[in-house]
């Protein structure tokens, strides 16, 4: 019997990923940047033991059902294949971040049961490797591996897509994000789902491919020069253009709800007002807004007077994915 536990905290990408060019593999069509944050994580350990028959996963206390374990089971069945491990796992893990919202979860969630699976087998994997795997259970898991700033280089086969934690002289303490919680309920259209619907049939999609590799270079130049102006109207631009692709997809469908509209205009009231601060969205209604530290404080106290304080989350910079043991704690930044 092996046991091992991991925590990682979620990433929100500046640079979206959105299709893929291998669903099997999950290698993504454009490469992707993202910040890992500290405010939402996810913790898991992983049993693998003879005494089952087949995995059992608990998610914040609950069993889940066999619909709800098949995206666990099958990165287990990845692993169960890849080092040749017979056993079926106990897998339990908390959410400190509400489940599928567009909030992250699937990359908290999955790169911290990477983790747990390379402790509990004792892989000995690098960061690279472990960021590999971890894409193998959700894309955007494979940036959950390191603190700070990460970028996903695309790739065009299993061991050429994986992230890298962009060198950025600590500039990311100097950022903050104020996560707006439209909406935290389940959303309808699962970013796997609207990625391949996207894909297949948007009339936009050609034109989101040609923008994105001209924005990454954008927001990469951004943290070398430590351009917060830039890498804003970047990330914002990124995030409409993303969603964009969505209205152009047959049937047509939006994350958007009328009070993610409501914090868009907010966002660009307050820099009428004088608060640098640009909005970016993912798949669900959730608006998340990238600031300075400096100004955290005035940019929340304004949303405050629109929202109610607990739909507010401030978010800083987070660490790497960390491998947890009874003893001793190990930390991938
Ligand atoms: P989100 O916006 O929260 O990332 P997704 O639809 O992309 O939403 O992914 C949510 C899915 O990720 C869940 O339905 C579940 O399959 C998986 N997931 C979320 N949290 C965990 C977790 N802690 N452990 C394993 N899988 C998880
Ligand atoms: C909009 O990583 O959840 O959040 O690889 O199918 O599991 P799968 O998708 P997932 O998609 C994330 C999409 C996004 C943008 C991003 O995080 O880059």
């Amino acid at each position: 019997m092996s046991i091992g536990a991991a925590r990682a905290y979620t990433n929100i990408a500046l640079i979206k990923y959105w299709g893929k060019q291998d669903e099997q593999l999950i290698l993504p069509m454009n490469s992707s940047l993202s910040l890992t944050l500290d405010a939402f994580y996810t913790e898991t350990s992983v049993r693998f033991t003879s005494e089952l028959t087949a995995d059992r996963f608990y998610l914040d206390g609950q069993l889940q059902n066999e619909k709800q374990t098949k995206k666990v089971s099958s990165f287990l069945d990845l692993i169960r294949h890849k080092y040749d491990v017979p056993q079926f796992a106990e897998i339990t893990s908390n959410n400190f971040v509400p489940t599928a919202a567009g909030l992250a979860s699937s990359a908290s969630g999955l790169a911290a049961l990477a983790g747990a699976c390379s402790a509990a087998l004792d892989l000995s994997l690098s960061p690279t490797e472990l960021s590999m795997l971890a894409r193998r259970g959700s894309g955007s898991a494979c940036r959950s591996i390191f603190g700070g700033f990460s970028e996903w280089q695309k790739g065009d086969s299993d061991t050429t897509s994986y992230a890298v934690q962009i060198p950025s002289d600590s500039w990311e303490q100097e950022l903050a994000m104020l996560f707006i919680l439209v909406d935290d309920a389940q959303k309808d259209v699962s970013s796997r789902d609207g990625m391949k619907r996207t894909v297949e049939t948007s009339v936009f999609y050609e034109g989101w491919l040609t923008a994105v590799a001209d924005d990454l270079v954008s927001a990469k130049q951004a943290i070398a020069t430590k351009d917060f102006t830039l890498l804003g109207e970047t990330a914002e631009s990124n995030a409409l253009r993303m969603h964009a692709t969505t209205l152009g997809a047959t049937p047509p469908f939006t994350y958007w709800s009328p009070d993610s509209l409501k914090a868009m205009n907010l966002v660009r009231a307050c820099r009428l007002e004088g608060i640098p601060c640009y909005f970016t969205m993912d798949a669900g209604p959730n608006v998340k807004v990238l600031v300075q530290k400096k100004d955290a404080d005035r940019l929340t106290a304004r949303f405050a007077e629109e929202f109610n304080e607990n739909q507010l989350v401030l978010a800083h910079a987070g660490p790497g994915i960390e491998i947890l043991d009874s003893e001793r704690s190990l930390t991938y930044d």
